[in-house]
């Protein structure tokens, strides 16, 4: 049996992923991409020496008009550092109550960064500054210091919804006139800029710091950006070293990444339309609940106890017929991305394979 390098982009995992719609994460390096990390020119960089991670923290600053920008390993990764840097231990954060920074970075705000945590209940996942207003803490000697809002755009929880230039405006001017700095979750913030067709600094003007991942629909296999003023992004240095976050010669990871800046984000919009597609095609299917205003970029999410089923067991079914989906919120909640490996004719798959699932 002929062996195949290891190395090499295999097509036949790229062809399952055809019909994965679990989410954008899964997405595989590209072809361009793989070549740019065989020939990466790399250092060291926690001696600042890595030309690779230099240049993308460089176009990440520029991109969201920022002093500077730090490679880190992950959303979740930028997200803490940002946190540790811009509050101090015993401070108070306030968080969309779905947002991912609340649920699904393993307690971090409050483990390592020593934060309480203010979660609020938004609509499709948005604050609204009168919510943040009425709950920033006076000065008293009883309360925790209330410093810090963050927001997330998009909304991953909310079904990827966005927040549009005038809502981060209107949240950052509350934070702002409170004394409150502003962290933005922008993980999928390039879908966002993409689906409103704004440059993606207009989402960060007044926030202090930014977080993208280059992981998600970008198609790069590894990394985040967290951006903000040099001061800002000289401690969160400090705070991913503490975290064990000085990679070295991680500049094969960032020329991915770079590539990911140039040729992936228009691509983006691709995804839009099929999650468009895929949700007014699931409205269509009789026991689908889904609101179709939530479905504004590559997020879909929907409920299927109106076909008897837990979301569970729907998920059970589709994977007999090779298609992959997770679970959202609530027993019956189903969430489907779409990604740089799902076509149109996959679209088309998904929605008769789910039309079959009808009671
Ligand atoms: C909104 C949001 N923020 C942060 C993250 C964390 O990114 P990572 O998985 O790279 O840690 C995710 C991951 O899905 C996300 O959806």
């Amino acid at each position: 049996m002929a062996l195949t390098s290891p190395w090499a982009p295999s097509s036949d995992v790229e062809a399952a992923l055809r019909l994965d719609f679990r989410s954008d994460t899964i997405t595989q390096p590209t072809p361009a991409m793989r070549e740019a990390m065989r020939s990466a020119e790399v250092g060291d960089d926690v001696f600042g020496e890595d030309p690779s991670i230099n240049a993308l923290e460089l176009e990440s600053a520029r991109l969201f008009e920022k002093e500077a920008g730090l490679f880190v390993a992950s959303g979740t990764q930028g997200n803490l550092l940002a946190l540790l840097s811009l509050t101090r231990p015993g401070d108070e954060l306030i968080a969309e109550a779905s947002s991912h920074i609340a649920n699904s970075e393993v307690g971090g705000a409050a483990r390592l960064g020593g934060l309480t945590l203010r979660a609020l209940a938004g609509r499709h996942g948005k604050l609204s500054p009168e919510q943040v207003a009425a709950t920033v803490r006076p000065e008293n000697v009883h309360y925790a210091r209330t410093t810090l809002l963050a927001i997330e755009n998009t909304h991953n929880a909310g079904g990827g919804t966005i927040l549009a230039p005038d809502d981060v405006e209107a949240l950052t001017r509350t934070a702002r006139e409170r004394g409150l700095k502003v962290h933005v979750d922008g993980a999928r913030i390039f879908n966002a800029a993409v689906a409103l067709d704004v440059r993606p600094a207009v989402l960060a003007r007044n926030a202090d710091t930014l977080t993208f991942c280059l992981s998600k629909g970008l198609s790069a296999p590894v990394g985040s950006v967290l951006v903000g003023s040099t001061s800002v992004i000289g401690e969160a240095r400090r705070y991913r070293k503490m975290v064990g976050g000085g990679m070295r010669q991680a500049g094969v990871l960032a020329a991915a990444g770079l590539l990911a800046l140039k040729e992936g984000v228009e691509r983006l919009a691709e995804d839009h339309r099929r999650a468009r597609n895929l949700a007014e095609g699931l409205a269509r299917i009789g026991g689908v609940q889904i609101d179709l205003a939530t479905v504004q970029t590559n997020i879909v999410r929907f409920d299927v106890s109106g076909l008897g089923r837990t979301a569970a067991s729907f998920a059970e079914a589709l994977r007999e017929r090779g298609l992959r989906v997770s679970g959202g919120a609530g027993p019956g909640g189903v969430r489907m991305v779409a990604h740089r490996h799902i076509d149109d004719a996959a679209v088309d798959e998904a929605l008769e394979a789910i039309a079959r699932l009808r009671p």
